[in-house]
C-alpha cells in the first residue's frame, strides 16, 4: 500500500480491491511521453511566470527526462496503487529529486493534465494516419495509371452491370480515401486547442501563461472555457468516427478483393507474402489479411458507440467515467493504423489477371444499356428502347448467344432503327470509351482524374 498523494483527509487506507479497480495505468502508460512533455512545458511556463524558480524548473525537467529514459529502457515500475500514469510519474519525480518535485502540480489538475495528454496523443495519431492515407492514395494512383486498359465488369446486386476500366474502380477508392484525408485534416483542426491551465475546471488564480504552453506543445489554439476543457472528449468521438469511415472503406475494398481473388472470379492475384495457407488443404492460398481488416472494422464501430454512450449522460465537468475513454481511443488508432499500413503493402502485391478477366468479359450482356442508348439516340423513347433491348436479350438467352452474335437482320426484326453501326456500340471497349460524361469511365476522363489526384496529393502538405 502506497501513501496516496491525495490522502490528506483520509483516515483509512484504500481497500486493495479498490486500488486495482480504479487503476488505469495499464492503459494510460501509453501516454507517458505526452505526459512528460506536458509537464515540461508546464514547469517552463511556471518558471517564466516566476511562480517557481529557474533552478526548481531545471531540477524538475531533469528529473522528468530521467523518468522518461527509465520508462523507455524498461526500468520503470508502474504501480496500480498510484492509479494512473500522471501520479506514477509525479511520484517517481518526487522520489528522484525530492520535495521540489511536489511543485510540478502547481496551477494544474489531473483533469486538465489528462485532457492535454489525450489531445497530444490524438493529434500525433491523426498525423500518422494522415501520412498513411496519403501513401495509400499514392499507391492507388500508381495502380490506376497501370491498369487503364483493363476492362472489368462493375456489379450491381453482384450481377454484371456494365464494362468499366479497372482504373475507374481504383479511382472510386481514391475518392473515398481523399474524403478520409479531409476528415483527418478536420479532426486535426478540431483537436488542436490546448486545455492545459484549465486546472480542475474553474481555471486558476496563479498568473499563468497559457499561450506559452500552447506554443511549446505545438497547439494552434487555446481552449476558451475551463469547464468545457475538462469535460470535452468530442475529439475522441470525432477521431474514432474518422477512423471508422476509413476502416469502412478498407473493409469494402477488402470484400471486393476477396471476391475477385476466388477461382470463380480470378480477377486478381495477391502476392504469396500477403496470403496464408491452410493447415489441412494444401492447395489453399487465403486472403486472411483482407478478412481480418473486414473483421476488425466492427471493433471500431463498437468503440464509437462506447465513447458516445460514455459521454451522453455525464454531468458537465470531469467525471471518473472519462477514464474509460482510453481503450476506445487507443484501440481505434492501433487497429486503423495497422490495417491501413498492411493494406498499402498488400495492394502493391496485387496484379490484375487480364487473361482470366477476358475469359468471361463477354458474358452477361454488359452492353445491353449501350444498345438501349443507341436506340434512344435514334429517337426511340428510352422506355421503349429499354423494352426492345430486353426482348433482344431474352432472344439471345434463348439461343444461348451473345449480343454481337446476332445478325443485322435479327436485330432489325426487333427494330428497323438498328443499323450495321450497332456492332460498334455493343463492344465492351467502345462502351467503356463512350462514357465521357464528367465522372464517367472513359479513359480520357480517368487520365484527367489521375492528374487531378496527383495535384491534390502534392498540395496536401506532404
Ligand atoms: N486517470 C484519470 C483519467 O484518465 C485522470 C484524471 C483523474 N482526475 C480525477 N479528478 N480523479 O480520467
Amino acid at each position: 500500500m502506497t501513501k496516496k498523494m491525495w490522502g490528506g483527509r483520509f483516515k483509512k487506507p484504500t481497500n486493495n480491491k479498490v486500488e486495482s479497480f480504479t487503476s488505469s495505468v495499464d492503459q494510460d502508460k501509453k501516454l507517458y511521453e505526452h505526459d512528460i512533455n506536458g509537464s515540461i512545458a508546464h514547469v517552463q511556463m511556471l518558471s517564466k511566470q516566476k511562480i517557481i524558480s529557474k533552478i526548481e524548473s531545471k531540477k524538475i525537467i531533469d528529473g522528468l527526462k530521467k523518468i522518461k529514459s527509465k520508462i523507455e529502457n524498461n526500468k520503470f515500475t508502474f504501480k496500480d496503487s498510484l492509479e494512473d500514469i500522471h501520479m506514477n510519474i509525479e511520484s517517481a519525480l518526487i522520489s528522484e529529486i525530492g520535495d521540489i518535485g511536489k511543485k510540478v502540480h502547481t496551477a494544474r489538475s489531473r483533469n486538465d493534465q489528462v485532457a492535454t495528454d489525450l489531445k497530444l496523443f490524438t493529434k500525433s495519431s491523426l498525423s500518422k494516419l494522415k501520412m498513411l492515407t496519403i501513401s495509400l492514395i499514392k499507391g492507388l494512383i500508381k495502380k490506376s495509371e497501370q491498369n487503364i486498359d483493363i476492362i472489368i465488369p462493375f456489379y450491381t446486386h453482384l450481377q454484371k452491370a456494365q464494362p468499366i476500366s479497372a482504373s475507374h474502380y481504383l479511382n472510386a477508392y481514391i475518392e473515398m480515401f481523399l474524403r478520409d484525408l479531409e476528415r483527418i485534416n478536420n479532426s486535426i483542426k478540431l483537436v488542436d486547442s490546448n486545455p492545459l491551465g484549465s486546472c480542475a475546471g474553474a481555471g486558476t488564480s496563479f498568473d499563468i501563461d497559457r499561450s506559452y504552453t500552447s506554443k511549446k506543445l505545438g497547439f494552434k489554439n487555446i481552449t476558451r472555457n475551463s469547464l468545457d476543457s475538462v469535460s470535452d472528449r468530442d475529439f475522441i468521438g470525432d477521431s474514432i468516427y474518422t477512423c471508422s469511415l476509413l476502416m469502412t472503406h478498407l473493409s469494402r475494398f477488402s470484400e471486393d478483393l476477396i471476391i475477385w481473388n476466388t477461382y470463380e472470379f480470378g480477377f486478381i492475384e495477391i502476392g504469396d507474402d500477403y496470403t496464408t495457407g491452410s493447415s489441412i488443404m494444401p492447395q489453399k492460398k487465403n486472403p486472411d489479411i483482407l478478412e481480418l481488416i473486414r473483421g476488425k472494422t466492427s471493433s471500431l464501430y463498437g468503440n464509437l458507440i462506447n465513447i458516445l454512450g460514455n459521454l451522453k449522460g455525464l454531468p458537465t465537468s470531469y467525471n471518473r467515467d472519462l477514464q474509460e475513454d482510453k481503450h476506445p481511443l487507443f484501440s481505434s488508432f492501433e487497429t486503423t493504423i495497422s490495417c491501413a499500413s498492411l493494406f498499402i503493402d498488400l495492394l502493391k502485391s496485387i496484379k490484375f489477371k487480364r487473361k482470366e478477366i477476358d475469359k468471361n468479359i463477354n458474358s452477361g450482356f454488359m452492353t445491353a444499356t449501350d444498345l438501349a442508348d443507341y436506340l434512344a439516340k435514334k429517337n426511340v423513347p428510352f422506355r421503349d428502347a429499354h423494352h426492345i433491348t430486353g426482348q433482344i436479350v431474352a432472344y439471345c438467352e434463348n439461343k444461348n448467344i451473345k449480343l454481337f452474335d446476332l445478325e443485322l437482320k435479327e436485330f432489325k426484326s426487333f427494330s428497323n432503327k438498328i443499323d450495321a453501326d450497332i456492332y460498334k456500340s455493343i463492344d465492351n471497349k467502345a462502351s467503356m470509351s463512350s462514357k465521357k460524361s464528367f465522372g464517367g469511365t472513359a479513359p480520357q476522363n480517368i487520365k484527367k482524374m489521375i492528374v487531378l489526384y496527383k495535384k491534390i496529393i502534392k498540395n496536401s502538405g506532404n
